[in-house]
C-alpha cells in the first residue's frame, strides 16, 4: 500500500509555523509534505494531494521580496486553505483587496462566527485564536463569504465553497488556537474528503516492504548504529525487513558519551537480538581533526570519515547499501529537499548535509520523512524499550561540536566526565524525561577560581538543558537552582580541568539547540 497516496501539500511561504501545519495534520493520520512556495504545479500534481495549504509567511504580499508561486495552483480542482499570508494571496489572485492596517493582531484574538461555513463546522459561534498580521482583507473577492470576524471588526475567515477555496486569517495550527485542531480536521476530513491511513503500523508496514524491495536478495546492508534513538529504530527495520543480511556497525569516532559504545552494543543485543560490531577509528579523525577550529568544517571531515570508514569496513565485504537515521527535519536544516529552495543551511547535519558527494553506497533512508516523535511511535512498535526511546537526542557528529574549538582528546575526557555526571543527576533526580535534550559543552576559554587556599586556572562548562517538540524551536528548562547547584559542586569537585559551571538560558531561535 502506499501510504501518501492520500496526502496534502503544504507550499511554504516562510512562516515560522509551517512545520507546525506538518505536524498537526500527520497527528490527524494525514500525510503530507512541504514543498517550496515556488514548486511548479506540475511537481504538486506528481504529489497527486487531496488537498492544498498555502502557509503563512513574514512578507506582505505588496513587498518585492514576497516568494515566487506558480499561477497555475489557482486553477488546481482542488480544495485549497490559505492560512494568514495564504489568505492573502487567494484574496489577491481572486480579485479582492488587501491593505496595511493600523490595528496588528498579534497573539489571541477573539473571533465571531457570522455565517454558515464549512470550515468553521461545529466551531462555537466565540472562539479564541492565534492571530500574527499586519496586512488585512480589505475587501473580499465577488462571491466569496466572509465567516468570521475578529473582535477589532477585521476579517478572520472566508470561503469560496464552489471553487472549493478557503481561508484563516488566524493559524489553526498553533496550540493557542482553541479549535485548530477542529478546523483542520474540517478542512481534511469533510472538505477534503481524506483518509486516515498515515498510521505507525501502516508506515512498518509499508516501510519493511520498501525496504525489501530495494535490497536484491542477495545484498548486504550495513546498518550504521550509534546508541541514538534514530539509528536504533532504523536497526530494528532493517532487521526485520531482512534479518542477518543487515550488519549493525558502531564507527566509533572517539566523539561518543562515556561508555557510550559498549552501552549501544550491549542494548541492541539484548533487546533486540542485534549484534552490533564497534569499528575504532578514533584515532584517525582525531587526526584530521587537528587545528580545526570552525564549526562546519568539524561536520564536514567528521561526514567525511564516516563514510570513508564505512568503505574501509566493507572493503572486500560487497557491501553496497548503507543505512542511516536520517529525519525530516535533518533534511530540513541542512538546506535539502523540503522547505524552500531559498532555504539557508543552518548546520550540516552530518548524515545528510555533511555527507562526501562521491559515496559507493546507496542509501536507505526509512525515516526520511519523519518527525522525531514519529520515530519514537514507531520504535515502539519495533519492540524498542522505553528507556532507549526516551534517549536525549545525540548528534552525528558526536562531543565535536561540544568541544568548541580544537578537539582533542583530552578536552573530549574532560567533558565526557562532567557531562556523565550532569545525566546522572538529571536522571536520580527525576527530571531527566522531562527535557528534550540535556548535555554539557566545553567552552574554549579559562577562567580563575580558588580551591581550598590555591588559584586555579581552569576550564568552564556549559549546562545546556531544553524542552522541544521535534528540535526545530526549542526553550531553556527550567532546572530547578537547587538540582543546578548540586550538578555544578559535583563537577567542580570531580572533573579535573574544570572550575567553573554556567547555564544556557537561550531559547531556539535566536540560539540554536547544540552550540555549533
Ligand atoms: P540544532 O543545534 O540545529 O539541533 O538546533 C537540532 C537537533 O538536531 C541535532 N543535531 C544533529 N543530529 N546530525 C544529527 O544527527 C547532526 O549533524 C546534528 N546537528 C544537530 C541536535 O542535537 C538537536 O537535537
Amino acid at each position: 500500500m502506499d501510504i501518501r497516496h492520500n496526502q496534502v501539500v503544504i507550499l511554504d511561504f516562510g512562516s515560522q509555523y509551517t512545520r507546525l501545519i506538518a505536524r498537526r495534520i500527520r497527528e490527524q493520520q494525514v500525510y503530507t509534505e512541504i514543498l517550496p512556495s515556488d514548486a511548479p504545479v506540475e511537481i504538486i500534481k506528481k504529489h497527486n494531494p487531496k488537498a492544498l495549504i498555502l502557509s503563512g509567511g513574514p512578507e506582505s504580499v505588496f513587498s518585492k521580496k514576497a516568494p515566487n508561486y506558480d499561477e497555475a495552483i489557482f486553477d488546481l480542482d482542488m480544495p485549497i486553505l490559505g492560512i494568514c499570508y495564504g489568505m492573502q494571496l487567494l484574496v489577491q489572485h481572486y480579485g479582492g483587496k488587501i491593505e496595511k492596517s493600523k490595528v496588528h493582531e498579534y497573539g489571541f484574538e477573539n473571533i465571531d462566527i457570522i455565517d454558515q461555513s464549512s470550515l468553521l463546522d461545529n466551531i462555537p459561534i466565540k472562539t479564541n485564536v492565534w492571530m500574527s498580521h499586519s496586512d488585512f482583507v480589505a475587501k473580499i473577492p465577488e462571491n466569496w463569504a466572509v465567516v468570521a470576524k475578529s473582535s477589532n471588526d477585521i476579517i478572520a475567515a472566508i470561503e469560496n465553497k464552489t471553487l472549493k477555496r478557503f481561508a484563516t486569517q488566524f493559524h489553526p495550527e498553533v496550540n493557542h488556537t482553541a479549535k485548530g485542531t477542529e478546523i483542520l480536521s474540517n478542512f481534511l476530513f469533510k472538505i477534503a474528503k481524506c483518509d486516515q491511513n498515515w498510521t505507525v503500523e501502516n508506515f512498518v508496514n509499508a516501510k519493511i516492504e520498501s525496504i525489501r524491495q530495494q535490497v536484491p536478495s542477495s545484498a548486504t546492508v550495513l546498518t550504521a548504529v550509534s546508541g541514538g534513538v534514530d539509528s536504533s529504530v532504523v536497526a530494528a527495520f532493517l532487521n526485520k525487513a531482512i534479518g542477518k543480511r543487515a550488519k549493525a556497525v558502531l564507527v566509533d569516532h572517539g566523539l561518543l558519551r562515556k561508555n557510550e559504545a559498549q552501552n549501544c552494543r550491549t542494548s541492541l543485543k539484548k533487546n533486540l537480538g542485534i549484534a552490533v560490531e564497534v569499528v575504532d577509528d578514533s584515532k584517525i579523525f582525531f587526526k584530521k581533526l587537528k587545528g580545526i577550529r570552525n564549526p562546519e568544517k568539524k561536520r564536514k571531515i567528521i561526514g567525511e570519515q564516516f563514510i570513508r570508514s564505512f568503505e574501509k569496513f566493507t572493503k572486500n565485504q560487497n557491501i553496497d547499501y548503507l543505512a542511516q537515521g536520517t529525519l525530516y527535519t535533518d533534511v530540513i536544516e541542512s538546506g535539502g529537499r523540503g522547505v524552500s529552495n531559498t532555504a539557508k543551511v543552518i548546520k550540516s547535519h552530518h548524515n545528510v548535509g555533511g555527507l562526501p558527494e562521491d559515496i559507493k553506497f546507496e542509501l536507505i533512508e526509512p525515516l526520511r520523512d519523519l518527525f522525531k516523535d514519529e520515530v519514537r511511535n514507531i520504535g515502539k512498535l519495533l519492540g524498542l524499550p522505553d528507556s532507549l526511546l526516551n534517549r536525549h537526542p545525540f548528534p552525528g557528529p558526536g562531543l565535536a561540536v561540544r568541544v568548541l574549538g580544537e578537539v582533542t582528546k583530552k578536552r573530549v575526557k574532560i567533558l565526557q566526565e562532567a557531562d556523565a555526571i550532569y545525566i546522572d543527576i538529571l536522571k536520580n533526580e527525576r527530571i531527566y524525561d522531562d527535557i528534550w535534550q540535556a548535555f554539557s559543552v566545553l567552552i574554549p576559554v579559562k577562567t580563575v577560581g580558588v580551591m581550598g587556599d590555591n588559584r586555579t586556572y581552569e576550564n568552564v562548562i556549559a549546562l545546556r538543558a531544553v524542552t522541544s517538540l521535534d528540535g526545530m524551536t526549542a526553550d531553556w528548562y527550567r532546572i530547578p537552582d537547587k538540582v543546578l547547584s548540586k550538578i555544578s559542586n559535583k563537577i567542580v569537585n570531580s572533573v579535573s580541568g574544570i572550575n567553573r559551571v554556567v547555564f544556557d538560558i537561550t531559547s531556539k531561535p535566536p540560539g540554536t539547540i547544540e552550540w555549533e
